[in-house]
């Protein structure tokens, strides 16, 4: 069966002035993204024709933020209400479609619901999502008649009986695009406050005959608006909870689902760890049997299978080979690459460098713009000097090369095959392969020296 074609209108021009920042409200972000992002994405999902973004408050920043080039977007300015919003987005329309319609400050509404509203909505029926609440304040109410939905009316507008009605509406809903060419020109705004109402809508369609019907979320979270701070962490609280708990349905094992933040794509293997709070972004896979410690961030990383993350890493743009063991405390920046069985521990940091299978650097150590072979031992506190203020140069180090403890490779700078660095080496020219090289004046003692003494004043 072909799908439905279908219209998306996102409103997102509102302030969000409870929010107290200077940040479009649709910007603040909900696992890392712009909440409008998280919208934009469920109806890409629903494979909308076109989807226009009504925007105003704050600007060009939200369509330059969100950079979506398969968005419409659509200025609103001044905003005069929610029917205006979208008489806005009308002559971008497809009108032989059904136009959907989604806020861009609720973000947690799932693609599955949505469907559920579109399959009800025809051209002659419009497809209501309506939620009953205990503590409706503040929502427009679902005024219904024989149990015939007959119109909306908002809670500033509405007279007791009215208000005492606890199913509302979430302001989703789905109409036919002739419909809404017909309806919204006309729409007035003498109500409370002086805004054109898309709620308005339901009360024409009822006279029309229309079939108006409505659909309820399976989850409360999924119509809540975000309208301040506490709204924001409270939804963000939510979502990450969810992802917790797909991962445990996948059968990865978490320290506590309520302390884990996955902000972005967290791919797992089978029997994969998760310590307490830590913390994904970006793209990050962890292959069967990776153990991650507590406190960790990772971020654009590949760990492969076996592999140990102890406590208190930062890892960013960075592969780990299988078996590897890092941390605690280490930091792999952008083009790490660790093959096989490396140990990266406590305080090394790692940056635009290979290592190849079996290497180590468990201690202390600058490893940057280096090439390490096979085998290589690197000694406690030794840096690669990459950088002589202007340009970057490069350090490769061969396969069974032995680097004493704070060595100093100023680069460009070769150590051969085997060759081994006494400690304190500065290492100005390639080191031979299998031979010792040490750069450190030799070591004397002078008998008799005697310690200064503090002069009596
Ligand atoms: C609206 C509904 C109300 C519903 C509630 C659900 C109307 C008249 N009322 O009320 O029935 O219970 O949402 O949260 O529709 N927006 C624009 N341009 C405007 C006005 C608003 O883009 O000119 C956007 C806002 O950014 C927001 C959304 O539309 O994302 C809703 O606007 P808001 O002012 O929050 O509507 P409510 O008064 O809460
Ligand atoms: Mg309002």
């Amino acid at each position: 069966m072909k799908p439905k074609l279908l219209n998306v209108v996102i409103l997102a021009a509102g302030q969000g002035k409870r929010m107290y920042s200077d940040l479009p409200k649709v910007l603040h972000a909900i696992a890392g993204q712009p909440m409008l992002a998280h919208v934009l994405d469920t109806a890409r999902s629903l494979g909308a024709e076109r989807i226009c973004v009504v925007y105003g408050h704050g600007g060009e920043r939200v369509p330059e933020t969100l950079e979506a080039s398969d968005v419409i977007w659509i200025k609103q300015e001044p905003q005069l209400g929610t029917g205006h919003a979208v008489l806005q987005a009308l002559p971008h329309l497809d009108g032989d479609a059904s136009t959907l319609v989604l806020y861009g400050d609720v973000p947690l509404i799932r693609r599955e619901t949505l469907a559920q509203l579109i399959a009800q909505a025809s051209s002659d029926v419009l497809a209501l999502l309506t939620v009953y609440l205990t503590n409706p304040k503040g929502y427009g109410r679902i005024v219904r008649e024989n149990g015939a939905i007959q119109y909306i009316v908002e809670e500033k507008d509405a007279d007791d009986a009215e208000r005492a009605i606890t199913e509302v509406n979430t302001g989703i809903l789905v109409a036919p695009t002739a419909k809404l060419r017909q309806w919204l020109p006309g729409l007035g705004n003498l109500n409370s406050q002086n805004e054109y109402y898309l709620t308005d809508i339901i009360a024409l369609a009822v006279d029309e005959g229309m079939a108006v019907r409505a659909v309820h979320p399976h989850h409360e979270w999924e119509m809540q608006g975000i309208n301040s701070k506490a709204q924001l962490a409270e939804l963000e609280r939510i979502h990450q909870r969810n992802i917790a708990a797909v991962l445990l349905d996948h059968g990865v094992t978490l320290a506590d689902p309520a302390r884990i933040d996955v902000r972005g794509e967290l791919i797992c293997g089978r029997d994969v760890s998760i310590d307490v709070n830590c913390v994904f972004e970006g793209k990050v896979e962890l292959g069967d049997g990776v153990v991650v410690g507590p406190n960790c961030l990772l971020k654009d990383a590949a760990i492969s299978a076996g592999a140990r993350i102890h406590a208190f890493c930062h890892i960013e743009g960075a592969v780990i080979g299988p078996q590897s063991i890092v941390g605690p405390y280490a930091r792999l920046r952008p083009g790490a690459e660790l093959g096989a069985e490396v140990h990266i521990g406590n305080f090394v940091e790692i940056k635009n460098s290979t290592i190849a299978d079996h290497s180590k650097a468990n201690h202390l150590a600058y490893i940057g713009d280096a090439t390490i072979g096979q085998r290589v031992n690197i000694g406690a506190g030794t840096i690669t000097c990459n950088y002589d203020g202007a340009n970057k140069h490069r350090t490769i180090i061969e396969d069974d090369a032995f680097i004493g403890s704070d060595s100093q490779l100023i680069a460009p700078v070769t150590v051969g095959r085997g060759a081994t660095l006494g400690a304190g080496t500065s290492l100005t020219s390639d080191a031979p392969p299998g031979q010792l090289t040490v750069s450190r004046a030799k070591q004397v003692s002078f008998a008799g020296w005697k310690r200064p003494v503090k002069q009596k004043k």
